[in-house]
């Protein structure tokens, strides 16, 4: 059997800062690759970003970049991140690389040629912040996203399909004949319930923005951002190029193929990608591992109440192994779970500083304190208390790895922490400060001293693939070498002859709650006012705009959107088109006539087909509006 092992995190849009919640893919993905490492199996572990689509195009445009600029920048900060994070990736895609694009541009082209895409018409409505369309009864209140709650827009454009529904029973099919492919159960029940109510053929181009792959044969098309985004997986891997030996060894000829998500983008992984896949002929021998959310105390993470938690603060005050260690116990396969300062401290204090710190600490003193520090091999003595730990350690070590290799990471830690709890009750048991006086009871002591170092060094290696700063000082502590850390050393009895360290230091020192708490509230009311305070500019700033007096000659109804007006503005001897969003405000007759203020050196822009330069102001509140108007003075007048 191969001992290749292929492991995915999603990768990550361009368009955000990657926070505490979605840094948790990536650190979770990162733990069970240093998991398949530890045990032998060659592992190749890929991230990467999302570069495309509408929602960068535009965030690039408001800080005036180039989409390619704005995208290079946020690459760069999240690998720092990631590096920061001791994060083991192997390889790092971008979709704006050419090794991916053309992957992506043969991938559009087969399944075009095989008939699995074709080109038809789509008018539906769209969010631009996911990247998505959903159908009226989808839609929020308000036609609304409803994934994200914003506005959507109603689009309609010649488009390509992908024929979702064609594979609707094949995919039906795979999904319950491997019950493995989706896990956890309860959201491999959700996609079965959303195949069963039927596929219908998904989009798969999009016309009204240019920052995507282009179609290759129909270039006036890109490729819609979730097909070139999915296609990362193999693309990253040589598929389709002179080289695709990774994908031969990590994808097809290997039996653990892992994609790890979190819940809000399932439905893409577990039915489009492996739709696509099928119309590819490229086997679906992957497992799909869905983790829900990390949300703070009042729900999903925000900016206005301060609570968004980025990964380097945390860092930053309690250093890397304390997040990670966070963040793997905190989710199970399946639920949410919550990041707070309080819970943190909390858990900090008594999982790491007290349970795991205290052992380590009080082991090595007293091996110091009544072996010289010394151990030379296993004991002959072996009383009841002995003979439990050393079961238990074999115990924990088998199922941490069925854990652990089955992706259940707060599972495979609560084992250790019960091994670490049991031995620290071991020590109050045996109580070798009792036996240490008494000279008839020296081969009991050291078997105690024994057994308390040979379950650290079993904590140690299993630890090792969460706390990666700490497991080394651990190692340092109790005198390991090399042979002892693997995977295959850890059976209870083989360490031999080392030599603890003299004087230790603490691996975490303990925190005080209110000092720590007292230190939060003030940073996270400092982050409200924060964005409360609006942005300054300067009078060079304000001086980049110019406003000018322009009078409405005409105006009518937009042809195809409900919400829009088509004016025609006369500014000094100039008449110029403006399309503007005030049709639930404004009659178009009661506007002729209006001399008003407009934006005119706005970038000219196409506003759902029509030609639009300029912006015409507008006061509001609540849900009223109406346009700033200049009573006595004529068009072409300088507004400052
Ligand atoms: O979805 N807690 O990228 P992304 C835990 N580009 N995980 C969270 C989270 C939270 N609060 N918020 C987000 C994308 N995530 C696409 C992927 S793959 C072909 C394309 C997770 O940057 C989210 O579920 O929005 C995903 O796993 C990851 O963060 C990146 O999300
Ligand atoms: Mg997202």
């Amino acid at each position: 059997m191969s001992n290749k092992c292929y492991i995915t995190t999603p990768i990550y849009y361009s368009s955000g800062r990657v926070h505490i919640g979605n840094s948790y893919t990536t650190i979770a993905c990162d733990v069970f690759a240093r998991f398949n490492r530890l045990v032998g199996r060659d592992t190749f572990f890929l991230t990467g970003m999302d570069e495309h689509g509408q929602k960068i195009e535009e965030a690039a445009r408001a800080q005036g970049l180039r989409p390619q600029e704005l995208v290079d920048r946020i690459a760069l900060e999240t690998q720092k991140l990631w590096q920061n994070l001791h994060i083991t990736n192997d390889d790092f895609i971008r979709t704006s690389e050419d090794r991916h694009q053309v992957v992506v541009q043969k991938i559009f082209e087969q399944l075009v040629a095989s008939g699995d895409i074709y080109l038809g018409k789509y008018t539906g409505n769209y969010c631009v912040s996911c990247e998505a369309y959903f159908t009226k009864s989808q839609l929020g209140e308000n036609n609304t996203c409803p994934d994200c709650g914003k506005e959507t827009k109603l689009i309609a454009e010649e488009s390509y399909f992908l024929r979702l529904s064609k594979y609707e029973q094949q995919l039906l099919n795979f999904i319950k004949e491997n019950p493995d492919f989706i896990q956890p159960e309860s959201r491999r029940n959700e996609v079965i319930s959303f195949i069963e109510s039927g596929l219908e053929d998904l989009s798969v181009s999009r016309s009204s923005f240019s920052w995507g792959v282009p179609v290759k044969s129909d270039p006036k098309h890109v490729v819609y951002v979730w097909i070139d985004a999915l296609s990362n997986y193999l693309s990253a891997l040589g598929y389709l190029s002179d080289d695709d030996s990774n994908y031969q060894k990590y994808w097809v000829n290997s039996q653990r193929v892992y994609h790890v998500v979190g819940k809000d983008i399932l439905r893409f992984h577990a039915v489009y990608w492996p739709i696509m896949l099928m119309a590819l002929n490229v086997p679906i021998n992957f497992k799909l591992m869905v983790h829900g959310w990390i949300l703070s105390k009042d729900g999903k993470m925000s900016k206005s109440r301060g609570d968004v938690v980025y990964p380097m603060d945390v860092v930053n005050d309690y250093g890397v192994d304390a997040l990670r260690y966070y963040v793997t116990k905190e989710l199970p396969l399946g639920n949410d779970g919550i990041f707070s300062y309080d819970r943190f401290v909390e858990r900090y204090n008594t999982d790491l500083a007290n349970d795991l710190g205290n052992l380590l600490s009080r082991t090595v003193s007293m091996v110091n304190k009544y072996l010289g520090g010394e151990l030379r091999q296993d004991p002959k003595v072996v009383t009841k208390y002995d003979k439990e730990l050393r079961d238990l350690a074999q115990k924990t070590k088998d199922n941490f790895y069925n854990y652990l290799n089955n992706f259940r990471l707060q599972l495979a830690l609560n084992e250790v922490w019960v091994l670490i709890n049991r031995a620290n009750k071991y020590i109050d048991e045996t109580t070798p400060w009792v036996l240490a006086k008494d000279e008839s009871k020296k081969e009991e002591l050291y078997s105690v001293m024994y057994h308390l170092v040979e379950v650290l060094r079993f904590v140690a290696v299993m630890l090792s693939v969460v706390l990666v700063e700490s497991a080394p000082k651990m190692y340092q502590a109790l005198g390991l070498k090399a042979e002892d850390i693997t995977w295959d050393s850890l059976e209870f009895g083989k360490l031999a002859n080392i030599k603890v360290i003299e004087k230790i230091e603490p691996l975490f020192v303990r925190l005080d709650p209110e000092k720590e708490q007292a230190k939060h509230q003030k940073k996270t009311e400092e982050k409200v006012d924060e964005v409360e305070k609006k942005q300054e500019i300067t009078i060079d700033d304000f001086a980049k705009i110019s406003l000018v007096t322009g009078e409405i000659i005409d105006c009518q109804l937009h042809p195809d959107a409900k919400k829009l007006l088509v004016l025609q503005v006369k500014i000094g001897n100039e008449v110029r088109q403006i399309v503007s969003g005030i049709r639930e405000y404004y009659e178009p007759q009661d506007l002729i006539g209006k001399v008003v203020v407009v934006v005119e050196n706005l970038k000219e822009a196409k506003i759902r087909g029509l030609q639009s330069k300029g912006m015409i102001l507008c006061a509001s509140k609540g849900d009223r509006l109406e346009v700033v108007e200049v009573k006595s003075l004529p068009s072409g007048a300088e507004v400052n």
